[in-house]
């Protein structure tokens, strides 16, 4: 039982990463499952070729780890891994894609344009950035097109404040995307698949104290409440987990996911994103919703290590 945990990784969430794989080394190690944590660096073929554990689990966070390219050095290497493929993780992270993919699917999307940085230079900023306005009004939501954690990411409720939330957004990354701003409670639907098919999980209710989900509320105990599962009715409850298994299905993830979606005030779900690696810190929502779901989130990792390799 040898499980290399791979965490850290080059992306600003590197912490985050940390903090998740620490989470699952620890769980596992309780289990008697033998486990380790590495970073990724430039000789992780060569250990991977000289000393191979019997299974990869990746928890890494934007860049790197979820666009794929993580994915593909494993695919190269051979041993066996934990999670989404090369392809489908970069179909994932390419948030504008993914959410055109999953919205071709029938799954409602909030209506958005994604603005390359250069655009700003033909047309100036505050033209442009009517333009958006004129065509989604306020309020709005600004993030990169890749990423998460909410580095970059800012609710929009003026003109000033729009112009102030792309400097932020082009700070990480080359690409912004605008929406129009649901208002309503955002929950998250993990999925998970421990040999027999996906199946989505109990949805978590996300409540930050100060309104936004930022990089603070998501990581500081105490700053978001979490219900879960959700206070929602029913037919909204069905929406969606339809929503997150159609998304994990139609862009081919395997194991796990999370899908981040808004409920408005009748109840309607829109899909935001999809994450191919969901936080499993002790403040993230794909571990609550495993409690939720009544399993043991050690085992849930122990299985996902050990289908991975059988
Ligand atoms: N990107 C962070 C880790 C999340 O989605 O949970
Ligand atoms: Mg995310």
């Amino acid at each position: 039982d040898r499980v290399l945990v791979l965490a850290g990784g080059m992306s600003p969430e590197h912490e985050v990463s940390v903090r998740s794989g620490r989470r699952v080394a620890e769980s596992l190690r309780r289990l008697g499952v033998e486990a380790q944590t590495a970073d990724i660096d430039a000789d992780l073929l060569d250990r991977l070729a000289g000393d191979p554990p019997q299974v990869v689990f990746p928890v890494l966070h934007g860049a790197s780890g979820e666009d794929g390219a993580t994915a593909e050095i494993l695919q190269l290497s051979g041993v066996p891994y934990v999670g989404a493929p090369p392809e489908a993780c970069r179909s994932a992270f390419a948030k504008p894609a993914a959410k055109a993919l999953v919205a071709r699917q029938g799954v409602a999307v909030p209506r958005g344009v994604t603005l390359p940085k250069s655009a700003f230079h033909d047309l100036g900023a505050p033209a442009l950035l009517q333009r958006v306005v004129d065509r989604l009004g306020l309020p709005l939501f600004v993030k990169p097109d890749q990423g998460g954690s909410a580095f970059g990411a800012a609710p929009v409720d003026s003109m000033e404040a729009l112009s102030a939330a792309m400097v932020s957004c082009f700070a990480y990354g080359d690409r912004a995307m605008i929406e129009e701003r649901i208002e309503g409670t955002e929950i998250a639907v993990g999925v998970l698949d421990l040999g027999e098919g996906p199946f989505d999980l109990p949805p978590v209710e996300i409540v930050p104290d100060g309104g936004v989900y930022d990089y603070a509320a998501r990581y500081t105990p105490g700053r978001t409440e979490f219900f879960s599962p959700a206070r929602l009715g029913g037919e909204t409850a069905r929406a969606a987990a339809e929503a997150a298994l159609t998304a994990h299905r139609a862009l081919g993830l395997r194991d796990y996911s999370r899908t981040d979606l808004i409920v408005d005030a009748d109840g309607g779900v829109r899909f935001l994103e999809v994450n191919v690696a969901p936080g499993l810190t002790e403040t993230s929502t794909f571990p609550l919703a495993v409690e939720a779901a009544e399993l043991d989130f050690g085992r849930v990792c122990r299985d996902l290590a050990f289908n991975a390799w059988n």
